[in-house]
């Protein structure tokens, strides 16, 4: 059932449209600086993240497993993932957690020198009952650093068969974010920033913004039949908005939700990402091979380098620094603050 699901959620962001119709990260503008600082081929791209060190400020976010198709999927990114440095992380845990059989469809990325790994297990799961033993489970199927506890309530209410569970949630999770490294992450709809002051008191490690641009769930499940997927394809925190609200609680934060090029990932660092999220864009490469997935990326670090380049700092570290102007809606959603 969650097999044929998760084949399902694969085809079809692959194929349809799933995309959000605004990218807010077109409303963001870097601002020039005319004598750059250093050399283009010293932009400084490598980063700590989660005491990890990545070659790259990027880490290919959580797609798929549990399906076969899934496993060569998760092969040829993670493989990618070892050729460039970066950090992984896999999709939902969950139908491996219940039929042990599909364990290997994400177990696989174990076989490369992945810098940082990270698992995948859904909130809603963690209101119905799942708890020590899963988080445990999980972490050991792909020998992870950290943990993903995705908030995809968008989709879940929004799928047929959604579990729209929450009460005792908070509780549990405070609980387990003291003992294991968490990273709170969405799904395309936004981190609010109440859900992140609780993110932060309990301990969690990072937070995942992956806010509204890219994939939206609600039209994943538009096309699963979902009733009101079309009415809610839009809804959500926009990404850069997301990062901006969060960027002075003083947490890691992942950059991410419609990251098309090193364009939109420079301009998610300058917002206060520490790392960028990348999703779909690499979906259709891992299906064919990780040289597919890492032609994809190169450009992407390219593009980031000469953007950094051009905005007058040398590297990541002080990217953060840069100043840029927002324009459009974006402009209408940080008036709201
Ligand atoms: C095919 C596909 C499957 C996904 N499955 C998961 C998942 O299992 N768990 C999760 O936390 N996020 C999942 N996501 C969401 C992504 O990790 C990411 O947060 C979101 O797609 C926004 O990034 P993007 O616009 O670059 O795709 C999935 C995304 C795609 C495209």
């Amino acid at each position: 059932m969650i097999e044929d699901r998760k084949l399902e959620h694969i085809k079809i962001c692959a194929d349809k449209d799933v995309v959000a119709h605004h990218n807010y990260w077109d409303d963001v503008l870097l601002k020039h600086e005319t004598i750059p600082r250093v050399d283009l081929e010293d932009i400084r791209l490598d980063v700590n993240f989660l005491g990890r060190k990545l070659n790259y400020p990027i880490i290919i976010d959580a797609m798929t497993g549990g399906h076969r198709i899934a496993k060569v999927i998760n092969e040829n990114l993670a493989k990618a993932a070892e050729e460039l440095g970066i950090g992984m992380a896999v999709g939902s845990q969950r139908a491996a957690i219940e039929n042990k059989e599909l364990e290997d469809t994400y177990s696989i990325i174990t076989k490369y020198e992945v810098p940082l790994r990270i698992g995948n297990l859904g909130a809603p799961q963690f209101a119905l009952g799942y708890g020590e033993e899963e988080i445990r489970r999980a972490m050991e199927m792909i020998d992870a650093h950290a943990m993903d506890i995705h908030f995809n309530y968008l989709q879940e209410a929004i799928q047929p068969e959604g579990d729209t569970k929450v009460s005792g949630l908070k509780d549990k999770l405070k609980n387990l974010a003291k003992r294991y490294p968490l990273i709170a992450k969405e799904t395309g709809a936004g981190i609010s920033r109440i859900a992140s002051e609780f993110f932060k008191n309990a301990g969690f490690k990072a937070i995942d913004v992956s806010g509204v641009s890219g994939t939206s769930f609600a039209a994943v499940e538009y096309y699963r039949g979902g009733d009101e997927g079309q009415l809610f394809w839009d809804w959500g925190l926009p990404a850069p908005y997301s990062l901006h609200i969060l960027r002075d609680l003083d947490m890691p934060l992942i950059g991410s939700g419609g990251i098309r090029n090193g364009l939109d990932a420079a301009k998610a660092l300058a917002l206060g990402a520490s790392v960028v999220g990348i999703a779909r864009i690499l979906l259709k490469p891992a299906m064919k091979s990780h040289k597919d997935v890492i032609e994809v990326l190169k450009r992407v670090v390219k593009e980031m380098r000469i953007a950094i380049f051009l905005s007058g700092f040398s590297g990541v570290a002080d990217m953060k620094n840069a100043e840029y102007v927002v324009r459009g809606e974006l402009a209408l959603w940080l008036k709201r603050l």
